[in-house]
């Protein structure tokens, strides 16, 4: 299986550089946006993009499963949930953002990305986020480490939470799951030595992964969303769970990664 796992690696970050190039310099020649819903839009690139990588995928690899954010989209979280619910053992199913942190890139804001996971038996197996403003390449499979650019990344070391920097992101499915977000503010700044809110779970997971920062709580996410960062900080040497603890299923809305050394004091003050 390791041949497959790093034939579909390869495929994963040609597809994550192609679309996260186009997306570049497709954004120079003028984005067409959409409200998904007042805190939440889509542009013509995403959809493309998602194009792009779902064709290079099919030609590929036509028997495997797509669960891409654009064609998901308009799904109630029960649905998406079921659909999750339905993936086999056997079956291969690509995850796929194709753009991470959309209204960054609308706003040209340097941090979005491409995030494309692979799950097999219900696990993720290979895991990749290109971002192209900075030409990055993160990429990992099971069992095998994390990489930028082909150079094996870590974790950070921080042994206390105030010595560690934590990521989040406003919350974008509703405005309760952004209130009770920002109603954790106080203890989290008050625990940790700073804090950055980035809307990019993509990058703030790669970020904790070659130990830019510490942790990264994300609420109300998707499996796209998080899908290639969890595989990133779990194969640096990283903890990921949900935010109190307990183990992170694939239908997960809500994620908690950290350095592992932290990652208690992060639930506590997640959830006091
Ligand atoms: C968004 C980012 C952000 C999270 C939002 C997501 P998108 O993804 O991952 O970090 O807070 O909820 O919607 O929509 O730009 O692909």
């Amino acid at each position: 299986m390791d041949q497959l796992y790093s034939e579909i690696l390869a495929l994963a970050a040609e597809a994550a550089q192609k679309a996260g190039i186009f997306i570049r310099e497709g954004r120079k020649k003028g984005l067409h946006v959409d409200a998904k819903s007042r805190i939440d839009f889509v542009s013509d690139k995403d959809k493309q993009s998602e194009t792009l990588i779902r064709e290079m995928i099919r030609k590929k690899y036509p028997e495997h499963l797509f669960f891409g954010e654009e064609s998901i989209y308009g799904d109630s979280p029960e649905e998406e949930k079921a659909e999750i619910n339905r993936f086999t053992n056997d079956d291969f199913v690509w995850v796929v953002d194709p753009i991470d942190g959309t209204v960054n890139y609308i706003r040209d804001y340097p941090q979005y990305a491409i995030s494309i996971g692979v799950v097999h038996h219900r696990e993720i197996i290979v895991g990749v986020i290109y971002d192209p403003f900075r030409d990055e390449l993160f990429t990992a499979q099971k069992g095998k480490g994390a990489f930028r650019n082909g150079l094996p990344i870590h974790v950070s070391d921080a042994r206390e939470a105030g010595d560690a920097i934590i990521n989040t992101s406003m919350p974008t499915n509703s405005m309760l799951t952004r209130e009770n977000m920002v109603a954790r503010i106080p203890l989290v700044s008050e625990t940790f030595q700073s804090m950055r809110i980035w809307n990019c779970a993509a990058i703030s997971l790669a970020s904790v992964a070659c130990g830019r920062s510490d942790a990264d709580y994300e609420a109300g996410i998707h499996l796209w969303d998080m899908a290639a960062g969890i595989l990133l900080v779990r194969e640096a040497g990283g903890t990921v769970t949900q935010l109190d603890g307990s183990p992170c299923a694939l239908t997960e809305t809500d994620v908690l990664a950290t350095n592992g050394h932290i990652h208690e004091a992060a639930v506590r003050a997640l959830n006091t």
